[in-house]
């Protein structure tokens, strides 16, 4: 580590450290962790803090680092975040490297990052991942959210092996970076279409870098941090529990575009799913399961169905 990354983490510990007492100072943003059920101890556990308005960078660490450098981070003489709540976003060390700011109330846009750093990249970054790798390698499996609060809502019901993406998809430097600890993952996104989506994107990156995908995804709630809300631990219990394996998934996802009352919509249906088959090529007992869910759904086999386009799954 240079000292110049030194430096990096130093100012973001400082800057962190600053959110912090603002938060305890600020009334309405700890009404807003309370009402999102967060106990005095939880929020101090999770490190989360407020940016003041009109907030200024604190002078010490203007001092120490330079303005310079401050700006080149992101951190003009006016804060990014301010108004917002403070979400520490750390390396799998458990260094700060960018923080996540949510606006207290309703409005555009809910979440704000820091910007990108040589040390900060969305695409490689996998919030608490500091907090939850040993308890991934013990249980061998990731819970893979899309939230924060997600994320969060999984430690909160001592669910320790869950990290969430911020806010991108999720790529194959996340996986790289689970593979070394885990083979195994569960997909816990957001029951809504845009998690629907997200869940079958990453099933493809990680079922070529060879990963057992499990996808959770049957809730009355929209996303894990409501159903701990509403039905507390056991419900994510439950919700986790019920998770399926991807090659079950996809085409019961896949299905519910189609209308099969429509003759047309099961040659449709077939053909979309049909990109699908290739994935599972190398996995015959996942091929199989995949094939006969097709069957059972649409009442035909695929290997009868005669395919226009070829897919190529690869990693580029
Ligand atoms: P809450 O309303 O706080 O529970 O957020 P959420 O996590 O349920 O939000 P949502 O499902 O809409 O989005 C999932 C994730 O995408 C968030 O946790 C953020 O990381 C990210 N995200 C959502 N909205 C924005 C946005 O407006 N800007 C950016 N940069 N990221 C966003
Ligand atoms: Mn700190
Ligand atoms: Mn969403
Ligand atoms: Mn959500
Ligand atoms: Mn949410």
């Amino acid at each position: 580590v240079s000292s110049f990354q030194q430096l990096y983490y130093r100012l973001y510990e400082l800057i962190h450290e600053e959110y912090k007492k603002h938060l305890q100072k600020n009334s309405i943003a700890v009404e807003y962790l309370q009402k999102r059920s967060f106990t005095a101890e939880e929020i101090l556990k999770y490190e989360f803090g407020f940016s003041p308005l009109n907030s200024k960078i604190p002078q010490k660490v203007a001092e120490n680092l330079g303005i310079k450098i401050l700006k080149k981070f992101g951190f003009s003489t006016k804060d990014l975040f301010e108004g917002r709540l403070i979400i520490p976003i750390k390396d799998e060390n458990g260094r700060i490297i960018a923080f996540g700011g949510r606006l207290l109330g309703e409005g555009q846009p809910k979440y704000l990052n820091s910007f990108e750093t040589d040390f900060f990249k969305k695409s490689k970054t996998l919030f608490l991942l500091d907090r939850a790798k040993d308890q991934i390698k013990i249980a061998d499996f990731a819970i893979i959210c899309e939230g924060y609060f997600d994320a969060l809502a999984f430690h909160r019901a001592d669910i320790t092996n869950a990290v969430a993406t911020l806010g991108t998809a999720f790529t194959k430097f996340h996986a790289f970076k689970l593979k070394k600890i885990t083979s195994n993952v569960v997909l816990s996104f957001d029951t809504d279409a845009a998690g629907l989506k997200a869940a079958l994107q990453s099933i493809k990156i990680l079922v070529l870098m060879g990963f057992n995908v499990m996808v959770a995804n049957k809730s009355a709630e929209k996303d894990p941090d409501e159903i701990y809300r509403t039905n507390g631990k056991e419900g994510l219990y439950n919700f986790i529990k019920e998770a399926i394996p991807a090659e079950k998934f996809i085409p019961i996802a896949l299905s519910k575009k189609y209308n099969f009352e429509n003759p047309n919509a099961i040659q449709l249906f077939l053909k979309e799913i049909k990109n699908w088959e290739n994935l599972f090529k190398n996995f015959p007992k996942r091929l199989e399961i995949f094939q006969s869910v097709v069957k059972e759904i649409s009442g035909s086999s695929l290997s009868t169905t005669k395919i226009v386009k070829k897919s190529n799954f690869s990693l580029d």
